[in-house]
């Protein structure tokens, strides 16, 4: 599937990965810049934080207690559209998922 990353700058860039990748690791195998994703996905770093476009945010499964908690460590203020990037498991249903990457993480 394939998932559309948007720069604070508006600059979008696109990346492929295969089912059962997640949003983190289609980021990080095509160096997109502001996912730095410290942790390797292991749900205690938040610096995988990005923001799911609107008209994509239904289509995830809601977020976990432990995503919750760590959303509260992101550098950037999290908001409704918030999610850790390494907890978006990829699938068919995802592809051409939009999320944007927070200010802060450029
Ligand atoms: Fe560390 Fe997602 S990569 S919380």
């Amino acid at each position: 599937p394939r998932v559309v990353f948007v720069r604070p700058d508006g600059t979008k860039q696109e990346a492929d990965a295969s089912d059962g990748a997640s949003v983190m690791q289609a980021a990080t195998a095509n160096l997109v810049p502001g996912i730095v994703a410290e942790c390797g996905g292991e749900l205690s770093c938040a610096t995988c934080h990005v923001f799911v476009d609107e008209q994509w945010l239904g289509a995830l499964p809601a977020r976990s207690e432990d995503e919750e908690e760590m959303l509260e460590a992101t550098s950037e203020e999290p908001t409704d559209a918030s999610r850790l990037c390494c907890q978006i498991t990829l699938d068919a249903s995802l592809d051409g998922i939009v999320v944007h990457i927070p200010k802060t993480q450029k």
